[in-house]
């Protein structure tokens, strides 16, 4: 089956990088070339260390990357079986990228959303077939993190979230079906984590390198807070809590911070910028605990 992927940003070059080396035929759209080339150039060169480090042989690597096709015209979308999206998180971007993509494909093509937050009936709605609609939402870096959440809308076809799974699966990955409501799973539970990190450092109670450090060394945690906040993208992550946050009806326990709505509105997104709550300009320090 060929596979279409919208975006070529963190989510959409990773999943684009899980597919092409499950053996499907990718076609990675951006609207940013730039992206596109980043993106390109970066699975090659991760397979090629793949390759180096005998994780995969160099035949399976050189034939995963010319399995992938970057494009910027959305009618090589044209014999694609599932198209997925990982584009900025926006309602009313996404519903209209889709009634494009429905233009194109065939009429049993599955279509599905990475959104973090965003209801998936919502944008399901913007389609002229919304039973084809679902969410398969990955988490990043999606080449290495095994979870991805199966949402079925209101308005999905019986059966499709099952066939979604198995095929998730066949991926080498651990689906997880569960109820089209805000955050899914894993980013509901995570909303308190970050929103109590932050007021934390809001109160004084502790820097954040220390919180980070407290949660990573004793804690258990691979990545603390502020880190993995930082490692998200205030852009992604701040949209997300706004999200969850309205979707709950305004309910507290998922109130956003002005901390890092501050971030967002600076264009302090984090790794990607080159400065979040942690600064990594060349020479930067970062804080001890
Ligand atoms: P990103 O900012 O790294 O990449 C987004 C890409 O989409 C950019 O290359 C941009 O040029 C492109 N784009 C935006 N609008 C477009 C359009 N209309 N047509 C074609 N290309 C377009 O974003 P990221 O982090 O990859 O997130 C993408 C989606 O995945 C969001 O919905 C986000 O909520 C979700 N997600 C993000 C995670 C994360 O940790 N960053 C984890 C899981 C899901």
């Amino acid at each position: 089956m060929t596979i279409g992927i919208i975006g070529s940003g963190a989510m959409g070059a990773g999943i684009a990088q899980v597919v092409a080396v499950a053996g499907h035929d990718v076609y990675l759209l951006d609207q940013s070339t730039t992206a596109l080339e980043k993106a390109t150039a970066g699975i090659a060169s991760t397979l090629r260390k793949l390759a180096e480090k005998g994780k995969m042989t160099a035949e399976a690597a050189q034939a995963a990357t010319a399995r992938l096709h970057p494009t910027t015209d959305i009618q090589d979308f044209s014999n694609c079986g599932l198209v997925m999206e990982a584009i900025v998180e926006e309602l009313g971007v996404k519903q209209q990228l889709f009634r494009q993509v429905e233009m194109v494909v065939p009429a049993d093509c599955v279509l599905a959303s990475n959104t973090s937050s965003l209801s998936i009936a919502s944008i399901a709605s913007a389609c002229q077939r919304p039973e084809r609609f679902i969410g398969i939402h990955f988490f990043n870096p999606a080449p290495l993190m095994a979870l991805v959440e199966i949402i079925p809308a209101v308005q999905t076809r019986e059966g499709l979230a099952e066939e979604m799974r198995a095929l998730v699966q066949s991926w080498g990955k651990l689906p997880v079906l569960c109820k089209d409501t805000p955050g899914f799973i894993v980013n509901r539970v995570a909303r308190p984590f970050y929103g109590e990190a932050i007021r934390l450092l809001e109160e004084g109670v502790a820097d954040m390198a220390t919180i980070d450090w407290a949660l990573t060394e004793l804690g258990g945690f691979r990545m603390g807070p502020f880190a993995l906040m930082d490692f998200i993208g205030h852009d992604v992550n701040y949209r997300v809590t706004e999200s969850v946050f309205t979707s709950f009806f305004f309910d507290p326990r998922f109130k956003p911070s002005f901390t890092q709505k501050r971030l967002f509105e600076a264009g302090y997104y984090g790794r990607k910028s080159g400065r979040g709550f942690y600064n990594y300009a060349e020479g930067a320090a970062m804080p001890e605990p």
